[in-house]
């Protein structure tokens, strides 16, 4: 069922360790007794709304609820402002003077914020994105790096009520066209550079080509990372300066009140199709989601932490867990825009140590690079300051979970294995720290109002140990809406596989503890460091290349990234298998898609595995690529054409 052999799932599922949370954590945790579990089960619509409650609504909702499978409606009739959540409240209550974001720069440079400068700063640029005729429902597409102005950009939309759509900036020309285009954005708005590992890398050019072919976009605005890189490219044609545009605004701007149910956003995330899907999420049902999971799951004490969620909020981590999240509980956050072994491998426990970082956020593919790096580099820092720890983005494997605990966490720091998805907007299984006893591995428990099964194939469930389809079974205040221009995916894609129930794509085990085990990707979807990428994304960029008659991609299991794509390729006649030209087709797809989407490696092939209707076996083509003996073949057309990938493969694996 999963792309995980048998052996690894017997291994993580005897795992007997266990921690309780320490005494002194759960004295003082937000959530400190099972007993909210138990009410949030008696009454889950009341739970979310005790929770909806905290947030500063202009009118309050009519009914909590209105479930029309698979269309949810939260807190109807009620109106709200998401800006208003994250800034105007704190600094209404006089907490103008905390700190928002201590951020870093890779080079170095340092900047605070204070919760007031922030809503001053949004301001002026909300009043910006008016002055260029942005409106509510208008949508706006961001692109740019780790820097205080993305979250300024996020906030001045929701302020206006416009709908962003941040696009990762390490996406290709052709994936931020696709994405502009899908939602007919007004305006985009970019930074001409970044630093990464010591160097610059130019946006500003990957937006002038993809502003070429979007006939929707009448502005792009331009916010310079300083230090001159501006002046190195030419001018996009409609491009105006952040300078001149924002400068000048005054710093209040009233913010518009919207419905609980007017979308926020839209984030585009990968499916099982060439296309990825511009996922919706809305107002009061994210925020009340975004507000109680990070009170709960990272015990935000905004008096006293320092968060660090190390993602990008080009990642819907980043919506929830930097901007939303943390900033609507006005907990003091540190922000760093480059990478984390530049200028060498200890600079994430250095900016733990400048900035007492408390609670730290990050991905199992990070930890693992940490692992491999070596202890000398966290051990050159004092990180006491730590006292909980999370990850996210793909299952941790027991072994790092342990050094996170060990090396990052001094044995003295929960760990928070958050299992979530784009589509959730917020964590869906996790432990809380206070209470839960964590295991290895294990994502233990799915939040209080939230009630998740393991499925069989057949929609029967299993009950108590054993494994299947992981699917929620009531709707969260935090779901998607939909997908943006395509309702009819939306009820496909996650609500017709189990009529009624969201089935989520991944595939998962309940052990005799009843902690739930996530095992991966049950469909074509992999999971690259964190991020997920679609095998026919992946297929469709290599088959544009003139060389292509035909290609195959799958995950294979990789030591660092989790998972890696792998393409089988058939050639055109008249091009020859060389080197050189696997190459340039790892290149191709970078370029197409983006550096994430690079194939480990391009394997050649007269044909490929295909079932006797013409499916191409892709499982087959795994245990390949993984030198696995290959599983049942009785349904392939030719088996012949195994043996001759298999040989070319481990041809290939010699060179
Ligand atoms: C997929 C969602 C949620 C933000 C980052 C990724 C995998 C996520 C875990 C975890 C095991 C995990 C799942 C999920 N995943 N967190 N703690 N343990 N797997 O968001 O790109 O929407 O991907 O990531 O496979 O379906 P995303």
């Amino acid at each position: 069922m999963t792309n995980q052999p048998q052996e690894t799932i017997d291994t993580l599922l005897s795992e007997e360790r266990s921690f309780a949370p320490p005494a002194e954590f759960q004295a003082q945790a937000n959530a400190q007794s099972a007993e909210i579990y138990t009410q949030a089960e008696q009454d889950w619509q009341g739970w979310w709304a005790s929770w909806a409650e905290q947030l500063q609504w202009d009118k309050k909702w009519e009914q909590v609820l209105d479930w029309q499978a698979p269309y949810a409606k939260w807190f109807v009739g009620g109106k709200l402002n998401a800006s208003v959540q994250c800034l105007d409240r704190h600094v209404q209550a006089g907490l103008g003077n905390r700190v928002a974001f201590y951020f870093e720069g890779e080079p170095g440079d340092q900047r605070t914020l204070s919760y007031a400068e922030m809503l001053e700063g949004v301001c002026q640029v909300a009043n910006g994105l008016k002055s260029l005729g942005v409106g509510k429902g208008d949508r706006v597409t961001l692109y740019m790096p780790m820097v205080p102005e993305l979250a300024m950009t996020v906030l001045a939309c929701a302020r206006i009520g416009a709908i962003f759509s941040v696009v990762f900036a390490g996406f290709s020309p052709t994936s931020l066209k696709d994405r502009i285009q899908d939602q007919s954005a007004k305006l985009v708005v970019c930074a001409d550079g970044c630093w990464r590992r010591g160097k610059v890398l130019d946006l500003k050019s990957v937006v002038q080509q993809a502003v070429k072919e979007c006939t929707s976009v009448e502005k792009v605005l331009l916010w310079s990372r300083g230090q001159g890189l501006r002046s190195e490219s030419a001018p996009i044609p409609q491009e105006v300066a952040w300078e001149d545009v924002v400068g000048p605004q005054p710093t209040t701007c009233p913010p518009e009140s919207m419905d609980a149910e007017d979308p926020l956003f839209i984030l585009y995330t990968s499916g099982t199709t060439g296309k990825p899907k511009g996922i919706v999420h809305t107002t009061g049902g994210y925020l009340t989601g975004a507000l109680a999971t990070s009170k709960l799951v990272f015990d935000l004490k905004p008096e006293t932490d320092v968060y660090w969620c190390t993602a990008d909020i080009g990642w819907i981590t980043g919506h929830s867990y930097i901007v939303f999240g943390p900033m609507a509980n006005g907990v003091s956050q540190v922000m760093y825009e480059g990478a984390p072994n530049h200028p060498a491998p200890d600079r994430f426990w250095q900016l733990v140590e400048t900035y007492r970082v408390s609670v730290f956020y990050t991905a199992p593919t990070a930890i693992r690079a940490f692992m491999k790096w070596g202890d000398e580099h966290p051990s050159k820092h004092d990180l006491s300051s730590l006292r909980l720890l999370g990850t996210v983005g793909e299952p941790i494997n027991p072994e790092a979970w342990m050094w996170y605990q060990k090396q990052i966490g001094g044995e003295r720091c929960p760990i928070v294995d958050t299992w979530w998805q784009t589509e959730t907007g917020g964590i869906m299984i996790t432990p809380l720290p206070g209470i839960t006893a964590t295991v290895p591995g294990s994502a233990t428990t799915p939040f209080p109002g939230i009630e998740t099964k393991l499925l069989r194939e057949d929609g029967s469930e299993v009950e108590g140990a054993g494994g299947g389809y992981l699917v929620l079974t009531r709707p969260w205040p935090s779901m998607l809406r939909g997908i943006w221009g395509d309702a009819k995916r939306y009820e496909e894609t996650y609500w017709s596989r189990f009529p009624g129930k969201y089935f989520a794509g991944d595939g998962a085990k309940r052990d005799a503890h009843g902690n739930l085990w996530i095992l991966g990707r049950v469909d074509d979807v992999m999971n690259v460091s964190g991020h997920r990428l679609s095998t026919m994304e992946i297929e469709s960029s290599l088959v544009a290349h003139p060389a292509v008659a035909e290609a195959a991609v799958i995950g294979i299991a990789h030591e660092l990234k989790g998972q890696a794509p792998v393409g089988f390729v058939i050639l055109r006649g008249g091009y020859d298998q060389t080197q050189q030209l696997a190459e340039e087709l790892r290149q191709f797809v970078a370029t197409e898609i983006g550096g994430l989407a690079r194939p480990e490696n391009i394997i050649f092939t007269p044909e490929l595995p295909k079932t006797r209707s013409g499916k191409i076996m892709r499982r087959l083509l795994r245990d390949v690529a993984e030198g696995k003996a290959v599983g049942d073949v009785t349904t392939l057309a030719d088996p012949t054409v195994l043996q001759g990938l298999q040989k070319e493969y481990e041809d290939k694996e010699k060179c």
